[in-house]
This record gives C-alpha cells, sequence and structure tokens, in this order.
C-alpha cells in the first residue's frame, strides 16, 4: 500500500537537478516569434488614436495587433466582461491594448518605442471608498442571514462596531505567466500554457479566435507556482499567443517578466468590512451584522464567487445564532482581482477572527475562552448561518489539544509579566481556528473525470484534469491508482495535463483537486481492477498484476478505463443563501506568539504551533509541506507583504526589491505543525484538502500583534489594519504613547 505513505513528490529530484521543465524551458522552433503587449500606463483612460509609425518595418517585427483582430474579444470565468485587448477606454492600468509579434527582444522594444497612442486621461476610482461613494459595483449585493439579527443586536449586553480592513497580495509564483502556441493543420493550435485551468485557456481562445473547441489542445506539464493566480489569468497571455500563431502560422512564446507581470495581473482582493457584534457578559456573541466590500478591480473576473467564500467563511468556526452577512463587489479601475489561495476564506475569517479579539479587549477576558465559547458544537449550535449542519465537527478537541500541547495558559501569563517589565518590548500571544469548506462553491464544477490506459507490460498511464504546480497532487494520484489497481507504484505515471485526454475540466482549485481527481482515477481502477478480478477468478487468484494484463489482452478484455467523479450532496442557492455548499470542512487551530519591539515597530514571530484535522493525508509529506508553505504565505499576507500604489493606481511595489515575501529567515524559530487522526469518510481514502486551509492559520499571528499592542492601547480596544507590517505597527505604537502621554500631561 502507498496511500498514507511518505512518497517522495514525483518531481523532487527533477526540481532540484534543475531537469523539471516549465514553459521557457521549451527549447525554440524554427521561426518561433515572441509576443508582448502594449498595456494602458493609466487606471483611466479613452484612446484618442493609435499610431503604429514605422513599427511593422522595423527589423524582426512580423505583426502588430489590436482588439480588431479578434473574432470576439469578451472573456471571464463568470461573467465574460471583459476584453482580452481595449477597444476605447482602458479601464486598469496593465490593460492590453496592442499585441506585438516579432523575432527578438530588440525588436519587440523597439515596436514599442515607435508605436504612438493618445490617450485622454479619465478619473480613476483607485479605493473601495471611492468605489462606493460613486455606487461602483460588479453585480448586486448578495446576503446570508439567519434570525433577526437586528431585534438581537438592540437586547445585547454589549455592541462593538468598527471597520475592518485587509490588504491584497500578491501571488509572486516563481515562473511568470507564460503560454507557447504551436499551429497546426486546419487552423488548429497546440497550446503549451502555465495554467491552473487548461479547459478556460481552451475556451477563451477558441472562442476569441472564433474556432472550435475541438481546434485547440491545451496541455500544462506543470506550473511553477501559481497560488490562484493562473485560475482565471493564464488566459490572457495564451490567447495573445495563439492568435500569433494562428495568423503568422508560426509558433509563438509568451513569457511575462516579473515587474509585468505584478504590474497587470490582479492580486488578492483588499477587503473593507463593516460589522457591529451584540454579544453577552460572558462574551458568547447573540448578533452579527456584517457588510463585506471587496475591491474587485474592473472586471469580475472570480470576484463574486470570492466574495460568496468571504460570506460563507464570515463567521469562521463560531456559531452565531443572529447574522446578517452582506457581500459586494466594488469596481475600480485597478486590474481585476482574481483568485488567490483561500479564495475570500482569509478575508472573512481575519475579519470575525478581530472581533473576537475586540470582544475579548472589550471584556478584559482572554480570547481563547471567549473563542471557546462560541466555537460550533458537535451535537448541538452545529448549523451554520447558510444551513449546513458543521458533521464531524473536531474543532472544540483541535482548540484542547493545541491549548495543551503549546502550554498556552502558561505562555498567556508569562506574556503578561514580560510585558509588564520590559520597557523596550512587547509580547502577544493568540490562537485563532479555521473552518475551510471545501468543494468549489459553484456546484457544477465539482466534477472530474480521468483517463488510464494500462499497457501490455503492465505500466500504467493516468491522466486527469488536475494541474501540477508543486502542490504534489500528482504524486498523490499515483499512489491512488497504485493502490487501487494493486500494481507497484514505479508502474505507474501520472502524464502531462492536457485537454486531449481529459475535456471540460475544472480549475485546479479549491483545494480540492485530489479530490475530485483522485476520486475519478480510482473509479476507473475499480472497473479495470474488476475485470482483472474477474480474470483472476479463472485462472488463479495468485498471479501478478502483469500476468492479469497479459492474460485479459489475450481475452480481449479492456484494459482502459475512463473515470468520473461527482461530488455528491452539494446544494447550494444564491437566492436564499441557503443549502449545503461544501461537501465537508478541514478544520485547524493555531497559536502565535509575537516579539514588537516598542521603538521601531519591528516584529517576530517567536513561535507558531499549529494542529490541524486534515483526515487520513494520502501523502503526509507532501501534506506537511501545504501546511508549512501556505502558513508562511499567510504570514506575509499578515505582516510584511504590502502593495503599495500612487494616487494615479501605479502599483510601485512590483518586484521583489520593494514587495517583501517571507524569506527563510522570517520562519518561527519554534514551528510546531501536526494534525490529529481523524477519518475523513466523505472523502477519497478518508484524506482531507490541505491546499489552502493552512494559509488562514497564520491570522493568528496578526492577531497576537492585535494582542500585544492592547497592552500599550490606553485601555481602548487596539485597532490594527491587515497586514500588521512594520510600519503599521509602529504608526499604532506612536498613536497609542501619544494618547497615552496627553492624557498624563
Ligand atoms: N474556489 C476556487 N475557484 C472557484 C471557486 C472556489 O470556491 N468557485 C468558483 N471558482
Ligand atoms: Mo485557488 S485560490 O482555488 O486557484
Amino acid at each position: 500500500m502507498y496511500i498514507g505513505k511518505d512518497v517522495p513528490h514525483d518531481s523532487a529530484r527533477g526540481h532540484v537537478t534543475g531537469q523539471s521543465m516549465y514553459i521557457d524551458d521549451l527549447p525554440p522552433m524554427p521561426g518561433e516569434l515572441l509576443v508582448d503587449f502594449i498595456w494602458s500606463p493609466l487606471a483611466h483612460a479613452r484612446i484618442r488614436g493609435i499610431d503604429f509609425g514605422d513599427a511593422l518595418a522595423l527589423p524582426g517585427v512580423v505583426a502588430l495587433y489590436t482588439h480588431r483582430d479578434l473574432a470576439h474579444n469578451a472573456l471571464g470565468p463568470i461573467l465574460h466582461d471583459e476584453p482580452l485587448l481595449v477597444e476605447e477606454v482602458c479601464t486598469f492600468r496593465g490593460q492590453p491594448i496592442v499585441v506585438i509579434a516579432a523575432e527578438s527582444r530588440q525588436a519587440i522594444a523597439a515596436a514599442k518605442q515607435a508605436i504612438r497612442i493618445d490617450y485622454e486621461e479619465l478619473k480613476p476610482i483607485l479605493t473601495i471608498e471611492d468605489a462606493i461613494a460613486a455606487q461602483s459595483f460588479i453585480g448586486d449585493t448578495r446576503y446570508i442571514r439567519r434570525g433577526d439579527v437586528e431585534t438581537a443586536l438592540a437586547a445585547a449586553e454589549h455592541v462593538i462596531d468598527g471597520i475592518f480592513r485587509s490588504a491584497g497580495q500578491d501571488h509572486f509564483y516563481l515562473e511568470s505567466q507564460a503560454a507557447i502556441v504551436y499551429p497546426g493543420e486546419h487552423g488548429s493550435l497546440t497550446v503549451h500554457s502555465s495554467t491552473q485551468h487548461p479547459t478556460e485557456v481552451q475556451e477563451v481562445i477558441a472562442h476569441l479566435l472564433g474556432i472550435d473547441m475541438s481546434q485547440v489542445v491545451v496541455n500544462t506539464k506543470r506550473m511553477g507556482g501559481a497560488f490562484g493566480g493562473k485560475e482565471a489569468q493564464a488566459s490572457h497571455p495564451a490567447a495573445m499567443a495563439a492568435l500569433v500563431a494562428r495568423t503568422t502560422r508560426r509558433a509563438a512564446r509568451i513569457v511575462y517578466d516579473k515587474d509585468s507581470d505584478m504590474h497587470v495581473t490582479g492580486k488578492r482582493h483588499p477587503f473593507q468590512n463593516r460589522y457591529r457584534v451584540g454579544f453577552s457578559r460572558g462574551g458568547e456573541i447573540t448578533a452579527l451584522k456584517v457588510d463585506l466590500y471587496s475591491d474587485g478591480g474592473a472586471y469580475a473576473d472570480l470576484s463574486p464567487a470570492v466574495m460568496a467564500r468571504a460570506m460563507t467563511h464570515a463567521e469562521n468556526a463560531y456559531f452565531i445564532p443572529h447574522i446578517e452577512i452582506r457581500g459586494t463587489v466594488c469596481r475600480t479601475n485597478l486590474p481585476p482581482n482574481t483568485a488567490f489561495r483561500g479564495f475570500g476564506g482569509p478575508q472573512g475569517v481575519s475579519n470575525i477572527e478581530n472581533i473576537l479579539e475586540e470582544i475579548a479587549a472589550f471584556l478584559k477576558k482572554d480570547a481563547l475562552d471567549v473563542r471557546r465559547a462560541n466555537c460550533y458544537g458537535v451535537d448541538t449550535r452545529n448549523t451554520t448561518p447558510y444551513e449546513q449542519v458543521v458533521e464531524n465537527n473536531t474543532l472544540p478537541r483541535l482548540f484542547t489539544e493545541l491549548e495543551e500541547r503549546c502550554d498556552y495558559r502558561a505562555r498567556m501569563s508569562a506574556v503578561r509579566t514580560f510585558n509588564d517589565s520590559s520597557p523596550t518590548q512587547l509580547k502577544g500571544l493568540s490562537m485563532t481556528a479555521v473552518k475551510f469548506g471545501i468543494s468549489f462553491n459553484t456546484k457544477f464544477l465539482n466534477q472530474a473525470n480521468a483517463l488510464v490506459n494500462v499497457y501490455l507490460d503492465g505500466s500504467v498511464q493516468v491522466s486527469t484534469g488536475a494541474t501540477e504546480m508543486g502542490q504534489g497532487v500528482n504524486t498523490k494520484i499515483r499512489q491512488l491508482v497504485a493502490d487501487t489497481l494493486g500494481v507497484a507504484l514505479e508502474r505507474v505515471v501520472v502524464m502531462q495535463t492536457s485537454t486531449e485526454k481529459n475535456n471540460n475540466t475544472s480549475a485546479t482549485a479549491a483545494s480540492s483537486a485530489a479530490d475530485l481527481n483522485g476520486g475519478a482515477a480510482v473509479d476507473a481502477c475499480k472497473r479495470i481492477r474488476a475485470r482483472l478480478d474477474a480474470i483472476a477468478s479463472k485462472h488463479g487468484p495468485s498471479l501478478p498484476f502483469e500476468a492479469l494484463v497479459k492474460l485479459a489482452y489475450q481475452e480481449r478484455v479492456s484494459l482502459g478505463e475512463r473515470g468520473f467523479y461527482a461530488t455528491p450532496r452539494l446544494d447550494w442557492d444564491w437566492t436564499s443563501g441557503r443549502g449545503t455548499p461544501f461537501l465537508y470542512f478541514t478544520m485547524g487551530t493555531a497559536c502565535a506568539e509575537v516579539l514588537i519591539d516598542r521603538f521601531t515597530g519591528e516584529l517576530k514571530v517567536l513561535r507558531a504551533d499549529v494542529l490541524m484535522d486534515i483526515g487520513r493525508p494520502i501523502n503526509p509529506g507532501v501534506d506537511r509541506g501545504q501546511l508549512v508553505g501556505a502558513f508562511i504565505q499567510g504570514l506575509g499576507w499578515v505582516t510584511t507583504e504590502e502593495l503599495r500604489y500612487t494616487d494615479a493606481g501605479e502599483l510601485l511595489s512590483h518586484s521583489p526589491t520593494t514587495y517583501k515575501i517571507p524569506n527563510i529567515n522570517d520562519l518561527p524559530p519554534e514551528f510546531h505543525l501536526d494534525w490529529i487522526e481523524h477519518d475523513n469518510p466523505v472523502n477519497v481514502a478518508g484524506s482531507k484538502a490541505v491546499g489552502e486551509p493552512p494559509l488562514l492559520m497564520a491570522i493568528s499571528v496578526w492577531c497576537a500583534v492585535k494582542h500585544a499592542l492592547g497592552f500599550v492601547s490606553n485601555g481602548e480596544i487596539a485597532k490594527l489594519r491587515l497586514p500588521a507590517s512594520n510600519e503599521e505597527i509602529l504608526s499604532r505604537l506612536m498613536e497609542y504613547s501619544r494618547k497615552g502621554a496627553a492624557a498624563i500631561g
């Protein structure tokens, strides 16, 4: 058996030896063209005219394109509201206007110089506040409601209200957006794309070029990271290269450089949430009203679905009897914000965890006690605001076990003592939870197919719609196939993802690629195994797999199968805001301790403990990697990663020199990650999805900073935006010391 074992990641050797192939590692084809584009330098502008000048006559420049060269000019995963190329009005800085195909980078640079675009600058909307003032929204406000929130707020012993802001985040995948397109016979195209969603790339190319999807094959070997950034936005570069390949009949390559990638692509959605919470003197929340606003950028992209996930995570691990959650996506003149690991979940969860810290500060209670008082119950108090029952609830157990394991109570009193005595430093400690819903919150996306081919020598190829972005989905699928067929792992190969083998696939997203595609692969393998078992019962049950395969072939029994999986039980209705959007929840608790320099605002995470319920891991080593990586990526979001823009909407932090992702020195010196033994009977091999949920565990670090600031905030509830950058922390420290001095003086 391979399931449950630390089988090495199938690219581990390739990655460390440099042999793993990425898009730009594909060798150049004779006649291949490089593709780039001119993008709007302004956040909002009308194009008065485009003058190509002598660009087309420059050596090496082969073709120039505008929106007029496309059969259709609308894409977008939900609303199809986004032009690939600007028609008249540029609505964000970075929006493609002219596509350039040339034989060299120098020729592209010369073409960019030669082309003149005349802009009439228009007033942009660049913040959520401005969008609300202008009533600039994408789609309608949506609601999830339970009980009678107004009456319960009026009757509450205590009420707090406020505004909580969380900022965006760049995906910072190591491999930028990239695609290569090869023209084939009769206008067909073969595309290699660094995408989480080959089917969407196929669909977008076919639509924009006015050809059948059957004329376009999209292949994805692997991505050098994606994190949601290649769920919807890999389509744009691939479509530009496809336009070039189709019209020139030459291979076309597009690879964004890092700075351009950061300028032109969308990011995690910034949120601004207004809340009003009612609670008892014991800290039990009786009512919550929360009004979520996200910055969707210029087009819908995945924003409505991201908002839906924020809304279904707005109560997180806590039972709130009377609740009203409103969600509105703002339209601004920034690049369309998009999927990012957690997909709105972190924005919903950080909001309620902030509220819980505030209730504790207000009541002068320990925040863990407040959280425990509100935690979902196992048999009672276990229905979500959208009326899904929280089954197999391990949250109370996770709170109890982590509290003991990390010695929470003793450390909390040590933090108090430290803060009373240290004139130079400040500590904070907080334990937070996560309950992350697993399934796409768009019901029809919860399906997958798999192709399993068994060859005459007993070796096996499996192909699914899952894309490998480093997360190890191929390794997990390989383990599932080997065990289900009863064949040695070495004999199973997971093939490059291709729309030729697996049609109409969903994005590798929502943490559910192993669940869905693993489920489909197991389905195919079970049917092959049943046919082999029938042969074994005739010829002798002890025959090895290879011998059975030979017999099956001689008896003309099929040795290939296509499997299918559709997640059961799902039922979700937006108009009522009720139903069962998720098959199950991945859960966890995390405790972080931070140290702050009172004079500089410098932040260090001294220790982090994470304890999760991730079911029975198919590959514990791979899952540990996901836990570590997601926590650290979340740490970046809540602390150092700051997107800075000018007043004109120009991104200033567009490279690693100005945008600070965590590095090895940011790892907590004491860092414990573990999970409990707990079966998840509703999912493949009893496993649970792990890609996104541990990112939200880093919210504990942010809450620990807030907790620390509460020691110097002169009895007020400390306010803190997210990220808690050094600068943000220092601003708060200075504000509180000014106010403290004024009160004394
Ligand atoms: N996660 C990621 N992508 C999605 C989702 C989701 O929940 N819903 C639609 N696309
Ligand atoms: Mo992921 S944010 O579901 O692509």
